[in-house]
């Protein structure tokens, strides 16, 4: 019953299930495992430097000869970054003064967004699939990675921004609903708070374009694959409940967290970036709350942020860190990530059947 369709055939992949991409998280373990299980196996490059993500992309490629999807931030670069950080900088002084790591550094961006350099690389390894998040790159840009032959993937999280990236010829869209972990992809400016859950998303965004429709955002077992394709998804994206798979690379702190998780224990927070991200509550959140519209603009806000990591020690990391996670997170389960892949579509099969025998 498992379906295959015109977007899995473009795909390369057997089973309609994405591996999110997670800068930070995830690893050409964790890719190459996905994909020769069938599914496809993504990098989340945006945090990486062209080298990093050259030499990531070549060890995926060493353990799998099957699709990869190479993904990438395109956000707007960061202006008048001093002016816009004072305010934040004051108010983390007594948390710097605290570990003792002297004056808040000016901020400055730790990597950069989606650039002439990254084509050239793509035009040299030629992923399969390639997906942006935060919209897509300039036009000049974007055209030449059309010219690559990937198959080009971008994140909506509003009707009106999938009607946008349809119009510039994306071949598919991935349809994040506010369950998702990790960043928003939004790149309209719309309010975070008001965009609709994957359930009122979904089947809106179906709706309104022509195109190919991927779930992300709270799906981590077949009863939600399966709910997902009822509301017409040609595939699904799954970040959060690769995670506890031992390929991901998740600080222990954070693990504690995935493996004890609530169905309340997320929120939205631009404290740590800049830009809206769903993770577990946590010390620094909680202080910070009534400041978000203090942070400096993404992804200076991280150059802030960071030296608290260290300043924390092993014993509070946990207080200070991101802890990115979807609303799902206490029903995923920790298992290698290819015999996660077999589960989800085992359990998508069986959930399928059990429907049509109703
Ligand atoms: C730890 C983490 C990091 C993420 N990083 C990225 C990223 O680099 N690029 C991207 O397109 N999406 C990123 N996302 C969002 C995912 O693509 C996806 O929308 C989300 O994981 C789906 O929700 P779920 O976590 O409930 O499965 C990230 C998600 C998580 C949990």
């Amino acid at each position: 019953m498992w379906p295959s369709n015109e977007l899995t055939s473009r795909l390369g992949i057997d089973v309609a299930i994405i591996q999110a991409p997670m800068a930070g998280g995830n690893t050409p373990a964790l890719s190459s495992a996905v994909s020769n299980a069938g599914g496809l196996g993504s990098l989340g490059l945006g945090t990486s430097s062209v080298d990093d993500a050259r030499a990531q992309i070549a060890e995926h490629v060493k353990s799998s000869n099957r699709s990869l999807n190479a993904n990438f931030f395109c956000h707007d670069e960061p202006e008048q970054t001093e002016d816009r950080s004072a305010a934040m900088r004051a108010r983390l002084q007594p948390w710097y003064d605290e570990m003792e790591l002297g004056e808040v550094p000016l901020p400055h961006a730790p990597f950069t967004t989606f650039g002439a350099e990254h084509v050239d690389m793509l035009k040299t390894l030629s992923p399969k699939v390639v997906s942006f998040h935060f919209g897509l790159p300039e036009p000049d840009l974007y055209q030449a990675v059309r010219e690559t032959d990937a198959v080009i993937l971008a994140s909506a999280t509003t009707v009106s921004e999938a009607r946008w990236l349809e119009a510039q010829g994306v071949d598919a869209i991935i349809a994040q609903g506010l369950e998702a972990g990790g960043h928003r992809g939004t790149f309209q400016g719309a309010d975070p708070t008001a965009q609709p859950g994957l359930f009122a998303l979904l089947p809106q965004i179906t709706s309104a374009v022509d195109l190919p429709v991927i779930a992300a955002g709270g799906i981590v077992d077949g009863r939600t694959i399966a709910a997902a394709l009822a509301l017409g998804a040609s595939a699904v994206q799954i970040g959060t409940a690769f995670l506890l798979c031992p390929e991901a690379y998740v600080h222990p702190a954070h693990r504690k967290e995935l493996a004890s998780a609530r169905d309340d224990g997320t929120r939205l927070t631009q404290l740590f970036s800049g830009r809206p991200a769903r993770g577990f509550r946590n010390a620094y959140m909680d202080t910070f709350e009534p400041f978000e519209a203090d942070a400096a603009p993404f992804p200076t806000q991280l150059s802030l942020t960071g030296p608290l990591r260290k300043g924390a020690g092993e014993s509070r990391v946990g207080d200070v860190m991101s802890l990115w996670s979807g609303q799902s997170a206490s029903l995923i389960r920790e298992m290698p990530a290819a015999d996660l892949t077999a589960l989800l579509v085992a359990e998508t099969n069986a959930q399928l059947s059990r429907l049509a025998k109703r």
